[in-house]
C-alpha cells in the first residue's frame, strides 16, 4: 500500500525531472514527435515529491495530471527543454536531474510559417524531402557543464530496441560510457512494449559497476522507487 511508503530521504533536495516527448514543428499544424506518454517521468516526479524533494517537472507534451507537490514547467521542443533545464541547473542548488523525457535527436531544418500544401498545380504529384538538423544532447551538455564535479547527480534513460550491433544490455552499457552520467535506466522498447503502458522492465546500470539491477515487470512507480533509492544513497 502506498501509505506504507513514508521514507523522506529526499527532504531538502531540489530535483529536476524531464518527462514526455519533444515535438519538433514543421509548419503550424505538423510536427515530428515520438510515442512517449510521460508516465514514467511523472511517476519519477511523484515519487521524489512523496520522499520530500522539491521537484521541478519539465514536461514536454504530456496529458496527465500533475503529481502533488511538483512545480510544472511546460516545454514543447528539444531546444525549449534544454533552455528550461539549463536555467534551473545554472541557478544552482539542483541535486539531481533525471532525464526521462524522450528528446528528439533531430528537428526539421526549416520551419514553414504557412501550412505546407500538397500540390503547387494541377499536375503536381511531387512530395517534399524534409531536411533535418541535429538537436543538442541535453544530458551530454549537463555532463560537460558539471566538469569534474559530482553535482547534480545525472540520470539518463535509454530506450533500446536492440539491433544488429547488440542486445539491449550491451547497447545500454555502451550508451552509459558514451553519456558519462551516473545512472542509466535502460528499457526495451517497441510499439506494444513500454510506451503508454503501466508496467515495464528496466535495467539499472552505473559506471564502474559490472552488476546490473533488473526491475520488473513492475509498475512505473516501483521503477521510480528503485531509481530514487540509488540516487538518495549516492547523494547522502
Ligand atoms: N537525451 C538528451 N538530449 C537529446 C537526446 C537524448 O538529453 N537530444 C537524453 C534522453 O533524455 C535520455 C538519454 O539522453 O535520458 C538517452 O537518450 P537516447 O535517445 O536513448 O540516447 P541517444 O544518445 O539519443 O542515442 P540513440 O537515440 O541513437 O540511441
Ligand atoms: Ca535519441
Amino acid at each position: 500500500a502506498p501509505a506504507a511508503h513514508v521514507q523522506r530521504d529526499l527532504e531538502g533536495r531540489h530535483v529536476v525531472v524531464t518527462a514526455g516527448g519533444t515535438r519538433e514543428p514543421l509548419d503550424p499544424v505538423r510536427f515530428l514527435g515520438n510515442r512517449s506518454s510521460g508516465k514514467q517521468g511523472y511517476a519519477v516526479a511523484a515519487e521524489a515529491a512523496a520522499r520530500g524533494a522539491r521537484v521541478s517537472l519539465v514536461s514536454a507534451n504530456v496529458s496527465l495530471a500533475v503529481p502533488d507537490g511538483c512545480d510544472l514547467l511546460e516545454v514543447g521542443t528539444a531546444l525549449e527543454l534544454q533552455e528550461q533545464v539549463g536555467s534551473l541547473v545554472e541557478g544552482g542548488g539542483v541535486d539531481a536531474v533525471v532525464m526521462a523525457a524522450a528528446v528528439a535527436d533531430f528537428r526539421p531544418a526549416d520551419y514553414a510559417e504557412a501550412k505546407i500544401k500538397k500540390t503547387h498545380g494541377p499536375d503536381d504529384e511531387t512530395a517534399p524531402t524534409i531536411e533535418l538538423v541535429r538537436n543538442p544532447d541535453v544530458l551530454a551538455g549537463l555532463v560537460r557543464a558539471r566538469g569534474g564535479g559530482r553535482r547534480p547527480y545525472l540520470v539518463g534513460f535509454a530506450a533500446e530496441t536492440g539491433d544488429a550491433t547488440g542486445d539491449v544490455l550491451s547497447l545500454a552499457r555502451t550508451k552509459l560510457e558514451r553519456k558519462g552520467c551516473d545512472l542509466l535506466v535502460a528499457n526495451e522498447v517497441g510499439t506494444d512494449r513500454t510506451f503508454g503502458r503501466d508496467d515495464t522492465t528496466v535495467h539499472l546500470l552505473q559506471p564502474g559497476q559490472d552488476e546490473v539491477e533488473t526491475v520488473g515487470p513492475a509498475t512505473k512507480t516501483l521503477v521510480a522507487r528503485a531509481i530514487w533509492d540509488r540516487v538518495a544513497s549516492s547523494l547522502s
